[in-house]
C-alpha cells in the first residue's frame, strides 16, 4: 500500500514538473532489478567501476546482447514490448564519520519494493521534421560521462542536470547546494543523432552525437550522424530529504557511487530490448496533440509485476546500508579536474548467484523441503490457508516445522514473520518461471535467511520421495547450461 503511494506520488511529480517536455510518452520503471556494479556496455564480463541502479528487462547481465534482452521472463518497467535496460549511478549520502549510506530512491520501501526511473522518450524531429528512427537490435550508448567534474556549457554538459524538488523546483546543473524538501531529480538526455552505421562505439558515444543547432534535445543533425533517433531522457528521484538534518559542512553531502560530490558525473546507459516494430510505431505515430498515444500502441504491466521482477545479485558485496566506503575503487573526487580512476584496483570476483542471492535456505538436506521460489499473497484471501502462525523470532526453520506439525505440504513466509501454511497453490499466486519475485525481507528470528516481503511469499515445500533440489537453483543451472550452449553455436558461426 505504502508503495503504491509513494509511486503514485512519483507519477504526481513527473507529471506536475515535467511539463515542459512534450511529444512524448514515458516507460514508467517502477522498480529496479537490483542495484549491482554490472555495466555490459562500459564494463562488460566484469565488476564494473562503480554501483549502478538498474532497470528494466531481466535478462541484464555483466555481458549481454539483444537476445538476451528479448528473452526477458519481465521487466521492471511497465511497457511489455520494451525489455531494455536503463541504468545510473546509485547515490549515497556521506556522513560526518566518514560512512556512506545510500539514499533511497522513491518507492523503495521495507517490505522489498523498489522504486525505478521514468524514461521519456521525446518525439522531436528539429527543425527539418525528420522521420525519426527506432533504435535498431542491438543498439546501445552512454551519456554522460563518471570521470567529469566540472561544468561545461557544450550540449553534453547542458544534457545533465539535477532538479531540486519543492520550493521553486530550481534546476541545476551540479547537485544542488541547498536543502531540497522534496528530493533530488537527477537527469540526463541523450544524444539523438546516429551515425546509422554502428551500434555501438569503443567510447561507447561517438556512434551517437548531440543535434549540432538548436538544443541538446532538440535541433538538427549533422551530416556525419544523418539518422535522427528519438530523444531519451531519464530522471531518478533520489529521497535527500530524508537526511535533511544530518548535513555537517557548509557543503551538500551527497555523492554518486563514482565518487562524484558535485554532480557533473551523473551519467545514463542504454541497452536496446524493445520489440522494434512497436517502438517505431510509437515513434512516428505519437507526436505532440496525439490522443491516446502510446496506450494504444502498448500493453502494460502493472505495478506488482514491476515489482517481482528482481534480480540475484552475483557480487558478494554490500551495496546498501552504512558502508565504509564506496564500492569498488572509488574515493570522492570533488574535481573540478576531471577524476581519475584508481589503476590498482582489485579485481571482484563475480561469483554468479547464490542460495542467499536467490533468496533462499537450503532445507533440502536438514529437513527434507525444498525452495519452490517466490510467490504472491494477498491479505484478503490467504495462497496459504490450512494454518498461520507469525512472530517476531519466525525463521524458515520455525516455519517449516510448524507446517509439518500441521500435516501440510507447503510452508510460506512473508513479511518477515509470517508463516502459512497450506496443500495447494494456486496457478496465478504460484512462482513464475524465471521471475525471481519480490522476496527480499530478513526474517524476523534471523537476519541471514529471507521471509518473503509485503505480499510477497517465500514457498517451500515437502520433498515426497523423489530428488529434493530448490528450484530457483536449478532453473539457474538450466539456463547456464543452455548459455553455453548458445554460446558454443554462435561461437561456431
Ligand atoms: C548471467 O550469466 C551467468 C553466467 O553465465 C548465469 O549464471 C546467470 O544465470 C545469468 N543471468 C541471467 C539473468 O541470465
Ligand atoms: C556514522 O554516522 C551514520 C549517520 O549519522 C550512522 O548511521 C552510523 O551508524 C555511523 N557509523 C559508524 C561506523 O559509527
Amino acid at each position: 500500500m505504502l508503495s503504491n503511494a509513494v509511486n503514485s506520488l512519483l507519477l504526481g511529480l513527473v507529471a506536475s514538473l515535467a511539463a515542459p517536455v512534450s511529444g512524448t510518452f514515458v516507460i514508467q520503471c517502477y522498480s529496479r532489478l537490483f542495484d549491482e556494479r554490472a555495466d555490459p556496455v562500459v564494463d562488460p564480463g566484469k565488476a564494473s567501476n562503480h554501483v549502478h541502479a538498474i532497470a528494466g528487462g531481466n535478462g541484464f547481465n555483466f555481458t549481454m546482447n539483444y537476445d538476451q534482452a528479448r528473452a526477458s521472463k519481465c521487466s521492471t518497467c511497465n511497457v511489455k514490448e520494451d525489455l531494455s535496460n536503463y541504468w545510473t549511478p546509485k547515490m549515497y549520502f556521506h556522513a560526518k564519520n566518514g560512512s556512506f549510506i545510500n539514499v533511497p530512491i522513491n518507492g523503495d520501501t521495507p517490505g522489498g519494493d523498489m522504486g525505478g526511473q521514468a524514461i521519456y522518450y521525446l518525439t522531436r524531429s528539429g527543425p527539418d521534421n525528420d522521420k525519426l528512427v527506432a533504435f535498431p537490435p542491438g543498439f546501445r550508448m552512454l551519456a554522460g560521462d563518471p570521470n567529469k567534474r566540472s561544468y561545461t556549457s557544450d550540449f553534453a554538459g547542458l544534457a545533465v542536470s539535477h532538479k531540486c524538488i519543492g520550493n521553486t523546483n530550481e534546476q541545476y546543473s551540479s547537485l544542488p547546494p541547498v536543502k531540497c524538501p522534496g528530493g533530488v531529480r537527477a537527469q540526463v538526455t541523450f544524444p539523438s543523432c546516429w551515425d546509422g552505421v554502428n551500434l555501438d562505439s569503443p567510447d561507447h558515444k561517438s556512434h551517437v552525437v548531440y543535434p549540432k543547432d538548436g538544443n541538446y534535445d532538440g535541433g538538427r543533425c549533422p551530416a556525419s550522424h544523418p539518422k535522427h533517433l528519438v530523444t531519451l531522457f531519464y530522471e531518478v528521484y533520489y529521497s535527500t530529504q530524508l537526511f535533511e538534518s544530518e548535513w555537517w559542512s557548509d557543503k551538500q553531502p551527497f555523492v554518486f557511487s563514482n565518487g562524484d560530490p558535485t554532480g557533473y558525473g551523473f551519467h545514463g546507459d542504454f541497452v536496446n530490448g524493445w520489440d522494434i516494430p512497436t517502438l517505431q510505431r510509437a515513434v512516428t505515430d505519437c507526436v505532440d496533440g496525439t490522443p491516446n498515444c502510446p496506450s494504444t500502441h502498448f500493453t502494460f504491466h502493472d505495478q506488482g509485476e514491476t515489482q517481482a521482477c528482481k534480480l540475484p545479485s552475483q557480487i558478494n558485496e554490500q551495496v546498501n546500508g552504512i558502508l565504509p566506503a564506496l564500492p569498488g575503487c572509488n574515493p570522492i573526487t570533488p574535481g573540478p579536474a576531471a577524476a581519475v580512476p584508481v589503476s590498482n584496483c582489485p579485481v571482484t570476483k563475480i561469483t554468479g548467484p547464490t542460495a542467499a542471492s536467490l533468496g533462499y535456505t537450503d532445507l533440502t538436506k536438514s529437513k527434507g523441503w525444498k525452495y519452490i521460489g517466490c510467490g504472491i499473497d494477498n491479505a484478503g484471501s490467504r495462497t496459504l490457508n490450512a494454518a498461520q502462525t507469525s512472530g517476531n523470532s519466525m525463521t524458515i526453520e520455525t516455519c517449516v516445522d510448524f507446517c509439518k506439525s500441521k500435516g501440510t505440504k507447503y510452508a510460506g513466509l512473508e513479511y518477515s514473520g509470517e508463516c502459512y501454511c497450506g496443500n495447494s497453490i494456486a496457478a496465478d499466486r504460484a512462482p513464475q518461471a524465471g521471475v525471481l519475485g519480490n522476496c527480499l525481507m530478513k526474517c524476523s528470528g534471523n537476519a541471514n535467511e529471507i521471509c518473503g516481503g509485503a505480499a510477497a511469499i517465500s514457498l517451500y515445500q515437502a520433498c515426497a520421495g523423489g530428488a529434493c533440489t530448490n528450484s530457483a537453483k536449478k532453473r539457474s543451472r538450466r539456463l547456464a547450461a543452455a548459455e553455453r550452449v548458445k554460446a558454443r553455436i554462435e561461437g561456431s558461426i
